[in-house]
């Protein structure tokens, strides 16, 4: 059997719980998982791509089969690059699917050899995102519940007063 390599694209800034739920429960399909993190000229992040790339190093430390790297331009093009042929990504709620869907088309459009999988996380990760934990960051609120350690700790060291 060909291993199968899986790539996980997202922003990541930074990475929480769920991303973390869905690059295990990948993990059980896949032989290997790329978790690649786009580098979006026309963002601003809250973290530089060489932090997320970091954190998210960092957290996948111990896993052998989880590679991070990071892309500009087309996902198309970095998952040819990587010899891939499988997306990831998370499936929370309603309220995602409109543009993944999208997305997941827009992709096969260009790309029809590459098949995108819309994974569930785990329900306790369905309400979480980035953007709610920077939040709860800036404002002093307890986030070790929605991301692991290393990243919490970037995130009080962000937003120290
Ligand atoms: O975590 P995000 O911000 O929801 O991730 C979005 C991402 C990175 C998956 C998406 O913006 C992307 O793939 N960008 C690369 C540009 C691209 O390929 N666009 C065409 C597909 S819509």
């Amino acid at each position: 059997m060909t291993s199968r390599t899986a790539v996980y694209p997202g922003s990541f800034d930074p990475i929480t719980n769920g991303h973390i739920d869905l690059v295990k429960r990948s993990l059980t399909i896949f032989d290997e998982v790329i978790v690649a993190i786009l580098v979006n000229p026309k963002k601003s992040p809250l973290f530089s791509v060489q932090e997320r790339t970091a954190l998210a190093q960092e957290v996948f430390l111990g896993e052998p089969r989880v590679r991070v790297e990071h892309f500009d331009g087309l996902l198309i093009d970095f998952l040819r690059h990587c010899d891939s042929r499988i997306i990831i990504r998370g499936l929370r709620a309603i309220s995602d699917f409109e543009m993944e869907f999208q997305m997941a088309l827009t992709n096969r459009k260009l790309a029809p050899e590459i098949e995108t999988f819309l994974m569930v996380p785990g329900f306790k990760y369905t309400f979480l995102n980035s953007t709610i934990v920077k939040e709860l960051a800036s404002f002093g609120g307890q986030i070790s519940d929605f991301v692991p350690p290393p990243v919490e700790r970037a995130l009080k060291e962000k937003f120290v007063r």
